[in-house]
């Protein structure tokens, strides 16, 4: 092989795990390559994996589209701001996503030029052990055969399909089919009342869809802290999200432009409903489709994720893995830390990913956002704590906006006064879960955000209050 096709690091994927650790090795010195398949509609590369094309960013582009016409169709009122003749073009806003997808796409491209990552536009795929490393065969767009020392394994997750219920993005759909919808439809229904379900049917009801949720399990988001997911629901069903719980699905009929879900309610009576589209969003399959590991003897776990230690190790030395591919939250922002670490690591240094403290964040409206630990994760661990809750109502800044729903509230250990969990449901929750995610990894005490300074008015003010309510000393409660 001639040296310009060796490399130090081969990196398998381009979405955030994969693009990310490419930029970080090339930046360490190491020669490194990206192999990426995504393909846009006129066939060339897309850089950014699912998170890009049709995760969190044309999702975020649609939540907000959607939430500007929600306000400009209600909210505006109350601000003395009257819109007339308000009517939906949803055509630019489709246009307006992928616009933001392409900004996206191409930033990648020109990061990859700026750090000397060459690129490579095909599926990878294991070819065997080569001298000192292994070779990885790219086909596609691309045909090559490339070799390196290290491979880093960063080829994502796939919508997981609902037996008898195969996708075809035009009736039943995926994450794709749900961010393409050409017209808003009359009756949507949506399985799984997870954080797809949650962000997509909201974008779908504010365009004007009657959307139906059916959960199988008989709690609301059941991992997320008790009180924070009953306020959410509370808000959620006030907006119009028919949200029905417990709900066992016996069939998934497709019509030519409908589809019938037959389904047993929470109190086992049948029941069935025919909607014009059908989200299926039950959670995603780790996806290592044509890659070739058996080649190379790389080991997947008993749920079909790449095994890997807690350095993102693969049972074969010079092979790791990171991201949506292997075991922990499948977050764009977990896979870019792991790629980061992995590459720092491959360098001899001490990459570290702290899993206690990587914030989730859900785009509804109000945003939920939580790090560390719910109440009653700490009630089953037996541990000793003390809780302070703040509401948006109480704040003036959230009076101002006019969005005085929800509130933050600060776990706090009962001895050491450490910072153990914090929980919003609020306005703009996914920035103000920053400060808790930083108090954490500083391992910080509730009375230290207590006693600092914060703006005013501002949103985060309730932060400071929910930790001063730890101590039962809010000012403003
Ligand atoms: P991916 O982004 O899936 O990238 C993998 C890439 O590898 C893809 O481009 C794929 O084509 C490529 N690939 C696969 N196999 C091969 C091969 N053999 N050869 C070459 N290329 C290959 N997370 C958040 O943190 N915040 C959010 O707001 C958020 N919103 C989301 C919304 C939706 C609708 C969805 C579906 C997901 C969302 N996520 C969000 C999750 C996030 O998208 C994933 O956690 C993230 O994309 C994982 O990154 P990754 O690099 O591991 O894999
Ligand atoms: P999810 O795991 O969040 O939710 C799936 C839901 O479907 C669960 O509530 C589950 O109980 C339910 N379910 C499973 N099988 C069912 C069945 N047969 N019938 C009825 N209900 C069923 O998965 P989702 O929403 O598909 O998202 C996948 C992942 O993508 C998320 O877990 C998250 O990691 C990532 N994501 C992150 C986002 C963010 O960070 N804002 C946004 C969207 C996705």
């Amino acid at each position: 092989m001639s040296t310009e096709k060796q490399f130090d690091v081969v990196v398998i994927g381009g979405g955030p795990g994969g693009y990310v650790a490419a930029i970080r090795a090339a930046q360490l010195g190491f020669k490194t390559a990206c192999i990426d398949e995504w393909q846009n509609a006129k066939g060339g590369p897309a850089l950014g994996g699912t998170c890009t094309n049709v995760g969190c960013i044309p999702s975020k582009a649609l939540l907000q589209s959607s939430e500007h016409f929600e306000h400009a169709g209600h909210a505006f009122a109350e601000h003395g701001i009257d819109v007339a003749g308000l009517s939906l073009n949803l055509g630019q806003m489709l246009k307006r996503k992928e616009g933001v997808v392409k900004a996206n796409n191409d930033g990648i491209v020109y990061l990859f030029k700026k750090n000397k990552v060459t690129f490579f536009h095909g599926r990878g795929t294991f070819a065997g052990k080569a001298e000192g490393g292994f070779t990885v065969n790219v086909s596609g767009p691309t045909t090559d055969s490339i070799s390196a020392k290290n491979v880093i394994i960063a080829t994502g997750s796939n919508a997981r399909e609902l037996p008898g219920a195969a996708f075809d993005e035009k009736v039943i759909l995926s994450n794709t089919g749900a961010l393409t919808v050409d017209a808003v439809p009359a009756k949507l229904g949506v399985i799984g009342a997870g954080v797809i379900g949650l962000e997509m049917g909201s974008v779908w009801r504010r365009l004007g869809a009657k959307v139906t949720v059916l959960e199988g399990l008989p709690t609301f988001l059941g991992a997320i802290d008790e009180q924070i997911a009953k306020e959410a629901h509370k808000l959620f069903t006030k907006q119009g999200l028919d949200i029905q719980l417990g709900v066992k699905i016996n069939s998934v009929t497709k019509g030519d432009n409908n589809v019938t879900v037959d389904y047993a309610d929470a109190a086992g009576a049948a029941k069935s409903e025919t909607f014009d589209r059908l989200i299926i969003s039950i959670g995603r399959v780790p996806n290592t489709n044509g890659l070739g590991i058996e080649t190379v003897g790389v080991q997947l776990d008993e749920r079909g994720f790449v095994a890997v230690d807690d350095e993102c190790r693969t049972n074969v030395p010079g092979i790791w893995a990171v991201g949506d591919v292997v075991r922990g939250p499948m977050l764009a922002h977990k896979a870019e830390e792991e790629g980061v670490a992995v590459a720092e690591r491959i360098a001899g240094q001490h990459g570290h990913v702290n899993f206690n403290t990587i914030p989730w964040v859900i785009y509804t409206s109000p945003e939920i956002a939580w790090v560390g630990k719910t109440e009653q994760q700490l009630k089953k661990e037996g541990v000793a704590y003390k809780a302070g809750t703040f509401p948006f109502m109480a704040n003036g800044r959230a009076r101002a906006l006019g969005d005085t729903s929800g509130m933050v509230k600060f776990l706090a250990d009962a001895t050491t006064d450490e910072i153990l969990g914090v929980h919003i449901v609020g306005p703009v929750a996914s920035e103000l879960i920053s400060e808790a995610v930083v108090a954490m990894e500083f391992r910080a005490s509730s009375e230290d955000i207590a006693r600092i300074c914060h703006a005013h008015p501002s949103l985060s003010e309730a932060t400071k209050e929910a930790a001063l309510a730890v101590d039962k000393r809010s000012l403003n409660f």
